[in-house]
């Protein structure tokens, strides 16, 4: 079974080496848990420490505000665009057009909106066969959630992960927890792996915890382990434990 790599330190130890090849991967988590700098992350070490290129899908900010947040961690998209090492496509399901225009004339090649999955899968697979890639990475599948018809969300999902199982890529794909960390929703079901990224209250303080919820195949780590975001990204320490029995905050949304 072949592994690929991660790119975030401490990650790999707790899935047996890494992702399995081919998988579609979920990464869940709350409002600035760190689910786009995890998953630019896995396509920029990518291209900087593998050499395998990788097409980023940005369904929710626009691809410039996604480039100059990563700023921050010394990730330079622009330079890997123009080196076609990556990809990027701006399939916004909701069609703010006066934000997309400015977009077209940036030198990053980027896609206008688009609104069904299907044509978003098929742009992806052009794309990855352009540069051929060998990572994805969807950031988030929770806006086309909100978008799409509820008859249709799971049929739809469904036949998206299948679609970008038979690519020779490693899919990684964003999304929010909605409502209570107890209660899963239909992508988590779908997905080969998931991993939930937790911000719990302790002492005062905010405690970001990392769980592999699922992975298919793999004999993965069951426990909660601590992480940070860096200044050079995420780094997740597999050898600490969190207690859980801390509060999550997000149950303490719930109960106001
Ligand atoms: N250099 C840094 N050092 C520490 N933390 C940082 C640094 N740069 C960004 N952050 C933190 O990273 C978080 C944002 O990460 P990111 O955008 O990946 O989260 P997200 O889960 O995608 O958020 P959203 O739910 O808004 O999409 C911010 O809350 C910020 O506090
Ligand atoms: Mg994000």
């Amino acid at each position: 079974m072949g592994k690929v790599k991660s790119a975030i330190p401490g990650l790999d130890e707790l899935i047996e080496g890494g992702y399995v090849e081919n998988d579609v991967i979920l990464v869940t988590g709350g409002p600035g848990t760190g689910k786009t700098t995890f998953g630019v992350q896995y396509l920029y070490g990518g291209v900087v420490n593998f050499n395998e290129p990788g097409v980023l899908v940005v369904m929710e900010e626009t691809p410039s505000r996604l480039i100059r947040d990563m700023w921050r961690f010394g990730w330079d998209i622009e330079k890997l665009v123009s080196q076609k090492k990556m990809k990027i496509i701006y399939a916004n399901p909701f069609t703010y057009t006066k934000f997309v225009k400015p977009l077209e004339k940036s030198p990053i090649n980027t896609i206008a909106a688009r609104k069904n999955i299907g044509d978003i899968f098929e742009q992806i697979q052009l794309e990855v066969e352009g540069i051929r890639a060998k990572r994805i990475f969807i950031d988030s599948i929770t806006s086309f959630k909100i978008s799409a018809d509820k008859s249709e969300v799971r049929h739809k999902i469904s036949e998206f992960i299948k679609n970008l199982e038979y690519l020779d890529c490693t899919t990684l794909m964003s999304s929010e927890v909605q409502g209570k960390p107890s209660s899963f929703s239909v992508e988590e079901y779908l997905s080969s792996g998931v991993i939930r990224l937790h911000v719990f209250r302790a002492e005062g303080n905010r405690v970001k915890a990392i769980e592999i919820l699922k992975m298919r195949g793999v004999k993965h780590d069951e426990i909660l382990h601590p992480y940070e975001i860096r200044d050079k990204g995420i780094i997740v320490y597999p050898g600490e434990t969190v207690m859980n029995d801390e509060m999550s905050l997000f149950d303490s949304v719930d109960k106001r």
